[in-house]
């Protein structure tokens, strides 16, 4: 796996400690609010992320996974596929979706749609990365752990071609690996 990257773009240590601080920044957030949380993961890039963020948010919370997909086998933007389960727990409800990154925005900008029409009493968003150069200023997102270059990342759940979500770092793919 470790041949594959090019190089550490953030690594453990500073994930886990950014982590920790955009949790506490979620939970004061949320504690302030009457009525219930729901978290919106997308999958499967977010698992990682979620996993470590959730536990750091000591408030009562529900998860309602979406599983969405964008990227193909390619690194660009493809159609998204769509939900396999459809998500639950959201009208009536304070929403946070949780994403890896937010690159072009097409992702969230589908299911920050479908989840409006369901009528949560509030609607938010934390991911992970974004890329500033290319994501769209109309696309809200309300939490970012990190801005980043425009590099194809991987690993702390982010893929290529499904490979590589378990490298415990946020690395630059080697470019000669993609098309
Ligand atoms: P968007 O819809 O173009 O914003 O892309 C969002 C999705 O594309 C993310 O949830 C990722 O799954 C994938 N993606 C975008 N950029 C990267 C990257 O640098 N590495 C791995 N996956 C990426
Ligand atoms: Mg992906």
């Amino acid at each position: 796996m470790l041949e594959d990257l090019e190089r550490v773009l953030i690594d453990e240590t500073q994930i886990r400690r950014r982590v920790r601080e955009l949790a506490r920044e979620i939970a004061i957030h949320y504690q302030a609010e009457q009525g219930g949380l729901t978290i919106v993961p997308i999958m499967s890039g977010s698992i990682i992320f979620l996993a470590d963020l959730i536990r750091e948010i000591p408030l009562k919370l529900k998860i309602s996974l979406a599983h969405l997909s964008s990227y193909r086998e390619g690194t660009q933007s493809g159609a998204l596929e769509p939900l396999v389960t459809p998500v639950k727990d959201i009208t009536g409800r304070h929403v946070l979706i949780v994403d890896d990154i937010l690159d072009t925005g097409r992702t969230l900008r589908f299911i920050q749609g479908l989840i409006r029409g369901l009528e949560p009493t509030s609607l938010r968003t934390a991911v992970l990365l974004r890329k500033p150069a290319k994501a769209p200023p109309e696309i809200p997102v309300d939490f970012v752990a990190f801005d980043i270059d425009d590099l194809f990342v991987v690993g702390y759940g982010l893929d290529y071609a499904d490979v590589y979500r378990n490298y415990p770092h946020i690395g630059v793919l080697k470019r000669e690996l993609m098309p």
